[in-house]
C-alpha cells in the first residue's frame, strides 16, 4: 500500500471510528423513527403499536442489491406480522409476507420475510404489523462506482468482548457483517445462548444513521451438537435461522452486484470437505473470475494461529484438508483473501502458494476473535504467518476499484495491521 493510501484509509477509517466513539453506546430505541420507550410487553405482543422484537435482525439471502430478509425470533401469533416497507424518498408502502418456521426445542418461532425486487442503492424503512415502529436499512448498489465497505470476524459468544466488537463493528457503518462461523456458541443444543447472541446483534449491529446491518454467516463446530461429521439435525438453531440461504447444502455463494462474490465452505461440520464441495468450489470459482472482487470464507483455517497445522500420533493437523482440497483452488483461481478462523487471535499470513512464501499467492485473514481469545503461535513458530496479535477483533474490508483494503481494528480501537490486496485474476482485464 503507497504511504498516501495507508494514510487516506487509516484517516477516513479511523475519523469513523472516532466520531462512533463520541456517540458512545447506540441504542436500539434509538434507531427506529418517533417513538417512546415501550414496556417488555409491547416488545413481545405483535398486536401492540409498540412491538419490537427484541431479536430482530436482517439477514442476507440472495444478492444484498435487491433482497433481504427480515427474521426475528419470538412466541407463536395470530396477530398481524405483514412487513410494509418503502424506500426512504418516496413513501409507496409495499407488504411483504411473514412465515414461521420451528425454533426447535423451545416454544418461540422463527419469524422471517424475504423481501425482493429492492431497488438497488437505496435506502429503505419498514414496520411489523400495527406497530408503529419503523426500522430502516438499506440495499447495496449495483456497481462500485463507489468504496464498498464491510466488516468480518468469527468466533463471538455472548460475553462482554463480543458486544464491545459488535459496537466497533457498527461503527464503521459497513454494508454488512460477515460471521464466519461460532456465533453464538449453542452446540445445537442451546436456543437459550442462540437467542442471547441475537439480541445481542440485534442492540448493537446498528450503524450511526440508524440502519440495521446485515448478517451474512458460514457454519462453524459451536454451530453443530458434535462438531464435526454432522447433520443437519444437529444445528437446528443456525439452521433454523439460516436456512434461507442454505436450503440444501451448508456452503453457497452470494454474488453482489457486479463486483463481489462471497463463497461461503464447511469445514466438515456438517458437508465433508473433499467430494462433492471441492467439485462445488472448483466450479463456484471458475465460473467467477471476471469478477473483481472474489474472496472465500470458512470456519476452521488452513493455515491456524494456534493449533497446530500438522498431525501428530496419527490425528489429522488442523487445515490439513483445506490445505489438500481447497488452498490449490484458491491459488489457481487467484482468490483475492481468504477469511478463516476457529483459532481465537488475529492472525495475517503471508501471500502463500503451498504453504510457501510467493507475492503471487493467497493471503489468509483470521483468527477468529471477535469475542473469544487465545495467544497465538508466533511467526517464528509458523513461518507462513507474517502478523498476529492475541487481542479481540474484527476486520473492515474496503473495496475501492480492483483492489482491497482490509484493516483489522482492536477490541480497544487500536489498529492491529492494515494490508491490501489486488486483483490478479489474468481473465479480469478490458
Ligand atoms: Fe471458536
Ligand atoms: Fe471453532
Amino acid at each position: 500500500m503507497s504511504s498516501l493510501d495507508r494514510r487516506r484509509f487509516l484517516g477516513t477509517s479511523l475519523g469513523g471510528l472516532a466520531a462512533g466513539l463520541s456517540l458512545g453506546h447506540f441504542s436500539f430505541d434509538s434507531a427506529v423513527f418517533g417513538e417512546e420507550a415501550v414496556s417488555n410487553t409491547d416488545r413481545t405482543n405483535p398486536a401492540a403499536a409498540g412491538f419490537a422484537p427484541d431479536t430482530l435482525f436482517l439477514s442476507m439471502q440472495k444478492d444484498p442489491t435487491s433482497s433481504i430478509a427480515i427474521q426475528w425470533v419470538g412466541p407463536e401469533s395470530t396477530a398481524d406480522e405483514t412487513i410494509q416497507y418503502a424506500t426512504l424518498e418516496n413513501p409507496v408502502w409495499q407488504i411483504g409476507k411473514t412465515i414461521t418456521r420451528p425454533y426447535t426445542d423451545t416454544d418461540l418461532k422463527v419469524h422471517r420475510c424475504e423481501l425482493s425486487g429492492l431497488k438497488a442503492g437505496t435506502e429503505y424503512r419498514f414496520s411489523i404489523g400495527k406497530s408503529v415502529k419503523s426500522y430502516r436499512f438499506r440495499t447495496m448498489p449495483a456497481k462500485a462506482t463507489d468504496t464498498i465497505q464491510f466488516v468480518s470476524g468469527g468466533d463471538c459468544g455472548i460475553d462482554q468482548h463480543a458486544i464491545n466488537t459488535n459496537i466497533l463493528a457498527a461503527k464503521q457503518e459497513p454494508y454488512f457483517a460477515l460471521i464466519a462461523g461460532d456465533l453464538a456458541y449453542d452446540n445445537g443444543k442451546s436456543p437459550d445462548t442462540f437467542t442471547k447472541f441475537l439480541k445481542n446483534y440485534s442492540q448493537n449491529m446498528i450503524d450511526v444513521e440508524g440502519r440495521l446491518i446485515p448478517m451474512l454467516t458460514c457454519i462453524g463446530n459451536h454451530e453443530v451438537n458434535g462438531g464435526y461429521k454432522t447433520k443437519r439435525s444437529d444445528s437446528p438453531q443456525y439452521l433454523g435461522l439460516f436456512d434461507h440461504f442454505y436450503a440444501e447444502k451448508t456452503y453457497g455463494v452470494v454474488d453482489i452486484g457486479d463486483y463481489l462474490s462471497v463463497v461461503l465452505l464447511d469445514t466438515d461440520h456438517i458437508e465433508p470437505i473433499g467430494g462433492e464441495q471441492t467439485d462445488w468450489l472448483r466450479r463456484t470459482l471458475s465460473d467467477r473470475q471476471e469478477r473483481p472482487h472474489l474472496i472465500a470464507v470458512n470456519h476452521v483455517p488452513a493455515y491456524p494461529s494456534y493449533r497446530p497445522s500438522e498431525g501428530v500420533n496419527g490425528k489429522t493437523g488442523t487445515g490439513e484438508e483445506q490445505r489438500r482440497h481447497w488452498s490449490p483452488l484458491f491459488e489457481r483461481y487467484n482468490v483475492d483473501v481468504v477469511l478463516e478462523h476457529h483459532d481465537h487471535t488475529f492472525k495475517r499470513s503471508h501471500p502463500l502458494v503451498n504453504g510457501m512464501k510467493d507475492k503471487n499467492g493467497v493471503l489468509y485473514l483470521g483468527d477468529g476473535s471477535w469475542g473469544k481469545l487465545r495467544i497465538p503461535k508466533t511467526p517464528e513458530d509458523r513461518p507462513y504467518l507474517a502478523v498476529v496479535s492475541a487481542a479481540y477483533h474484527m476486520t473492515v474490508h474496503r473495496l475501492e476499484g480492483e483492489q482491497r483494503f482490509h484493516m483489522a481494528i482492536e477490541e480497544s480501537g487500536k489498529v492491529a495491521d492494515v494490508c491490501m490486496t489486488t486483483n490478479k485474476r489474468p481473465a479480469r482485464r478490458g
